[in-house]
């Protein structure tokens, strides 16, 4: 197995780190050499400052795209083309429309489209997905995100909705295990160039909600989620990964053992190369959460909700 990747930034060298240490790194490429040079020398890869020529001189399977949102749809178009299973970083394109040609021109070429909704991977996520397959504390009637935190101001291309509720859209359509039909926002910028600050609510069927807060203005970094259901809250935290469960007046923790998502995610994607499992996160599902981003936003900017009908 053989696995580039393109832009070793504040996210990416996460990835480059696993890729190296899971022994599948043969090369990477970022617009600024300096990095560029400075990952391939730290992991002894060839290192490249243009995608054009990584692909005149690798040959490899798959690729990370780790690139700036505004920069996805071009970069993962090449490499679609050239036949390579690709990973693109959340969100999976800026328009979803480029999405779908992205979606497409996958299928086409019988290769692996897939997009770094993380949280699926954290294992805290799994746990409280099992418990509400399995509807052990009833009904998933309500869910409820926050994350918060006060955001550096390197992220120029997208705000707050693109970058971070996204998240947030992704895990509540995965618990419930379906689309929303309805779209709410209100949404305002502070300190940064788009927006800011957000509360979305995604209305499911049955009258079924997620309510989602981000904002990039308070200090304290905040990332947790409760998922209400008819007989218990549970809440859980994405970054300790705890889990706990409300029933009446007494509360009780579910033991749950800490793992690195971005280490899974990874191995999620070499596995589905090989055939050895699915690949968890869907082209068409991260298609859908930039529409529902999308509607986000049209709907913070019109003050009016937003239906959809999603695949
Ligand atoms: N899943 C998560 O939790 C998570 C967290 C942070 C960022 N991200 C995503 O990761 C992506 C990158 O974010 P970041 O914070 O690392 O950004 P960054 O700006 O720190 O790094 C981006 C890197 O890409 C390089 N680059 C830009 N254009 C390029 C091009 N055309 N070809 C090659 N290299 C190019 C830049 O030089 C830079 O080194 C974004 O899509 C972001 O949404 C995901």
């Amino acid at each position: 197995m053989k696995i580039v990747q393109i832009g070793t930034g504040g996210w990416g060298k996460n990835h480059t780190r696993i890729l190296s240490e899971l022994g599948v790194l043969v090369a990477i490429c970022d617009a600024d050499i300096e990095k560029s040079k400075e990952y391939g020398e730290k992991y002894s890869v060839n290192y490249y400052q243009s995608l054009e020529k990584l692909l005149e001189s690798e040959k490899f399977d798959g690729a990370f795209v780790v690139t700036p949102t505004s920069t996805h749809t071009e970069i993962a178009m090449k490499l679609l083309e050239s036949k390579k299973h690709v990973f693109v970083e959340k969100p999976m394109t800026y328009k979803s429309e480029d999405g779908e040609k992205l979606a497409k021109l996958a299928e086409k070429n019988k290769v692996i489209l897939t997009c770094g909704y993380i949280e699926r991977f954290n294992p805290a996520v799994d746990v409280v997905k099992k418990i509400v397959n399995e509807k052990k504390f009833g009904e998933l009637v309500m869910l409820e995100f926050h994350r918060e935190n006060r955001m550096p101001l390197h992220i120029k291309d997208v705000g707050i909705i693109y970058d971070t509720a996204v998240h947030d859209i992704d895990t509540a359509n995965w618990l419930f295990n379906d689309m929303p039909q309805v779209v709410f926002a209100r949404a305002g910028k502070i300190k940064h160039e788009h927006e800011d600050f957000a509360s979305i609510m995604l209305g499911y069927k049955n009258d079924k909600v997620a309510i989602i807060s981000s904002n990039w203005i308070t200090p304290k970094k905040v990332r947790k989620f409760s998922a209400v259901c008819t007989d218990a809250i549970i809440s859980s935290d994405f970054i300790t990964q705890e889990i706990v469960v409300e029933k009446d007046e007494k509360s009780e923790t579910i033991q749950n053992e800490k793992q690195e998502p971005l280490m899974r995610e990874i191995q999620n994607f070499l596995d589905a190369i090989e055939k050895k499992t699915e690949q968890i996160v869907k082209s068409q599902e991260a298609v859908n959460v930039t529409k529902i981003a999308e509607a986000a936003l049209l709907s913070s900017q019109k003050g009016t909700p937003i239906y959809l009908n999603l695949k």
